[in-house]
């Protein structure tokens, strides 16, 4: 199977990717991956809960699963050489997406494992002052719950409201950091309403006190702009799927000055300074390199087709049926985003209505657990509201073509499920 100096045969000849619509057919010579499966005929509108993976990304991946597989940690040989390359190259492209430096770059299995050190680590890492956190209540779970484990371990943990719009107050902010030195992590894109939070000024209102500023980055890493030293970032999580990279990967991209507080959560051989043990997956780091070099010359005409799209869906929808609301800020808010509450129609109804559509009805998380968003609860949104709301995450696959039969599937869902509730209505008032 392998070719000399560790190549696979297999990747020596280049691969030839075939978009035939919605199949993608990435063929080799022996081999033949299918991306999506036609039989399906779903069109994907979930964004925020996974991103497919870019056929480039896959494309550059395959050779580090197959020939090239040595140990980017044992480098006195080549294929260890090769794979320290490999992984430097990457931490490079990741750094360069967030405006940070390569050493700032600790590879982690996801935003989840990158949320704990970043909190567990500072918790347990803290000098001087008695360790505080600040947060707010629309906090990924992967925030929340190490949050909540601090808080009862005794550490003074403070979760603020946020405003009506789904924003940081920032005048509170502002008097609760006044109480003493914190870390204050809020994410820059919340994963179920999309809204984009002032993340320069909240960053400047904890330098002001003296405080660290972490930022969850994952909904927004390749998706807006980011620059961590530009805009005062001391600790930046990220996540390979949510960005058209793999799962099973994301980063901790933390500042010289926050590393070195930050108390390692993983401890073993000592990889990557000590920060994080356990030898970097080199495929999935060049998987993720790869989805950033691509999100930094693709983010901003993505975003500008994503946000048209977006209009088009929401003002179809208004056009047909009306009654389609924004939940959160409509212009602070994720391109491809499109949180609502539909007037009058019970999301899980909808959704089930139009089995040919992948929307949510909020997170990935809470759509599974069953139990309403706590995240519109937050915003304000009364029970009945939540209940009518569901999430439609266009991305960079997303085609006009499918903008328009969404709309025009869900416009005659909604239409039905209104007349039935109405006739139930007149059911039960009649006599
Ligand atoms: C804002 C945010 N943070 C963290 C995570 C967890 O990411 P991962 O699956 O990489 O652990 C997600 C994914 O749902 C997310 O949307």
């Amino acid at each position: 199977m392998l070719a000399s100096g560790g190549q696979a045969k297999f990747s020596q000849k280049p691969a030839r990717t075939i978009d035939s619509g919605r199949l993608l057919v990435v063929e080799r010579k022996n081999s033949k991956y299918l991306s999506s499966k036609k039989q399906e005929q779903q069109i994907y509108l979930d964004y925020q809960a996974t991103t497919p993976v870019d056929p480039r990304v896959f494309e550059a991946m395959v050779p580090f699963l197959l020939g090239e597989f040595g140990n980017p940690h044992s480098a006195l040989h080549g294929f260890g050489r090769r794979a320290e390359a490999a992984v430097r190259r990457a931490r490079q492209d990741i750094a360069m997406i967030v405006g940070a430096l390569p050493e700032d770059v600790i590879i982690t299995s996801g935003a989840t494992e990158a949320n704990n050190l970043a909190l567990r680590g500072l918790a347990e890492g803290w000098r001087g002052s008695p360790f505080r956190l600040v947060s707010i209540g629309i906090e990924h779970p992967s925030v929340l719950e190490p949050a909540a484990r601090l808080a009862s371990a005794g550490f003074d943990v403070v979760i603020l409201p946020v405003e009506a719009e789904g924003l940081v107050d920032l005048k509170r902010l502002d008097r609760e950091l006044s109480r003493g030195l914190a870390l204050v992590s809020v994410a820059a894109a919340n994963n179920e309403i999309g809204v984009l939070q002032p993340i320069a000024e909240i960053a400047e209102l904890c330098h002001r006190h003296g405080c660290l500023f972490h930022t969850d980055a994952s909904q927004t890493v390749g998706k807006v702009p980011l620059d961590m030293y530009g805009m005062g970032i001391d600790l930046l999580t990220l996540s390979g799927h949510k960005a058209y990279g793999p799962k099973g990967i994301g980063a901790l991209v933390a500042t010289a000055e926050s590393r070195r507080l930050l108390a390692p959560q993983m401890l073993g051989g000592g990889q990557q300074d000590g920060l994080r043990a356990g030898t970097v997956p080199v495929a999935l780091c060049v998987g993720l390199g790869m989805a950033c070099r691509v999100a930094s010359t693709e983010m901003q005409s993505e975003g500008l087709r994503l946000t048209d799209y977006r209009a088009r869906l929401l003002g179809a929808l208004e056009t047909a049926v009306g009654g389609v609301m924004f939940n959160g800020s409509a212009l602070c808010r994720l391109p491809g985003n499109l949180s609502v509450c539909i007037a009058g129609v019970d999301a899980h109804q909808l959704i089930a209505m139009v089995p040919e559509l992948a929307i949510s009805t909020g997170s990935a998380c809470a759509s599974s657990g069953g139990h309403p968003s706590y995240v519109l609860k937050a915003i304000g949104l009364t029970d009945e509201e939540i209940r009518s709301s569901v999430r439609i995450g266009l991305g960079r696959f997303t085609t006009q073509d499918e903008v328009d039969k969404a709309a025009d599937r869900l416009a005659t869902a909604i239409g039905r499920l209104r007349c039935r509730e109405s006739v139930a209505d007149c059911q039960t008032i009649g006599p």
